[in-house]
């Protein structure tokens, strides 16, 4: 079967990994430290933070920006399209959640829609760079002027960037466009650290406190020696990476442009190959932006039948996440999404990674347009 996840895991990882684990201290240190001065350097914003995955990242970008009490009704606009690991973190903060429908052209959040919903008690917006395919952050900044104009208020934006390392919007790699962005590491992303996630901060400020509450608040930079009898003004989460996961990703970010090329490649041959077969639409493509290809993403007016001819002919295929607004957990969120409801049965996603070689490919493309 070729599949459509690997783990990209770096052959120098596990003696990285070895003297970490040898070293006598396998907590956030060195290496952590290590891990963000490259990755700093790699995305072009030192304003960061590692933790131990994009849903504690998730969990804390919110909690920064709402001061984790969910205020007043506060309300948070968000996608359905995606990992429930976007939205619980809503949850746990103790915020409503509000569906904005999704663009059916890109699968990411439709700003005309989210242009309609901010309101005054909008406290957040939370996009997804749906496979990687970035959202029209100019779009994005000028429904916000609006907002601002109308409303009086300038919601804070988070970006999930969890599929998206390495993507590109206006030249500029994600993470430096204002807003929060929070990326994952986790087993099966481009860049792996095991489990692991970042958050990129807009401002310095934030960074100290993203710094300070992933470790329980507590100030282990600028004092000389961290300690419980440190005073702690603001109480914060065990959302830290430690040297192990930092040793591994940073084994890793050797080969990760090489991985995020391979897929782009893959990616532009099913583009060119797949853009007239009747019965299927690739989505989006904007000059202005670069995706990073983490899936495929297809649209395919029978799924079901699709699916089985791709499992027949060895090829894994899925629609990877469920919409989020079927789940019990948020029915008191119902709302009418006609975007998202003409596009979330059509989409499959298939294999498009590093791992595919030339002829898995070729036999890829030949059994889609074998099917039509
Ligand atoms: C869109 C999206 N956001 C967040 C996450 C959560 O990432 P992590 O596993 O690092 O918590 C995922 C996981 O795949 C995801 O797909």
């Amino acid at each position: 079967m070729i599949p459509l996840f690997k783990v990209a895991m770096s052959g120098t990882a596990p003696a990285l990994v070895e003297k970490v684990l040898t070293s006598g201290f396998i907590g956030q240190g060195a290496k952590v430290d290590e891990f963000e001065a490259a990755l700093a350097t790699r995305i072009g914003n030192p304003k960061l933070a590692t933790v131990n995955s994009a849903t504690s990242g998730l969990h804390l970008a919110l909690h920064l920006v709402t001061g984790g009490v969910g205020g007043e009704g506060g309300e948070v606009l968000t996608t359905p399209m995606t990992c429930s690991a976007t939205n619980w973190p809503i949850l746990a903060n103790g915020l409503r959640l509000r569906w904005v429908d999704v663009d059916p052209a890109n699968l990411n959040m439709d700003l005309d829609d989210l242009a309609r919903k901010i309101t005054p008690r909008t406290k957040a917006i939370i996009v997804v760079h749906w496979a990687g395919y970035p959202v029209d952050l100019r779009r994005l900044a000028e429904v916000l002027d609006q907002a601002e104009k109308v409303h009086g208020v300038r919601p804070v934006v988070i970006e999930d960037c969890a599929h998206a390392w390495g993507a590109t919007f206006e030249g500029k790699q994600l993470g430096n466009h204002g807003n929060i962005s929070v990326f994952s590491f986790q087993a099966i992303k481009h860049l792996t650290a095991g489990d692991g996630g970042l958050v990129v901060l807009p401002d310095k400020e934030l960074a100290r406190r993203a710094r300070l509450l992933r470790w329980y608040g507590i100030d282990r930079e600028t004092t000389a020696r961290f300690s419980f009898l440190n005073d702690i003004p603001e109480f914060g989460f065990k959302f830290h990476m430690n040297d192990i996961n930092a040793s591994i990703g940073l084994a890793n970010l050797d080969h990760v442009d090489e991985v995020l090329a391979k897929h782009r490649r893959n990616a532009a041959h099913f583009d060119a190959e797949l853009a007239d077969v009747p019965g299927l639409e690739l989505t989006e493509r904007a000059p202005d932006r670069e995706s990073s290809f983490w899936i495929y993403t297809i649209k395919v007016d029978d799924r079901d039948g699709f699916m089985r001819r791709m499992e027949e002919a060895g090829i894994m295929a899925s629609q990877v996440h469920e919409r989020n607004d079927v789940y019990t957990t948020v029915r008191e969120y119902a709302a009418l999404l006609p975007g998202l409801d003409s596009v979330s049965t059509r989409m499959v996603s298939i294999p498009v990674g590093w791992w595919l070689t030339e002829d898995e490919r070729g036999h890829i493309v030949s059994t889609i347009k074998a099917g039509w």
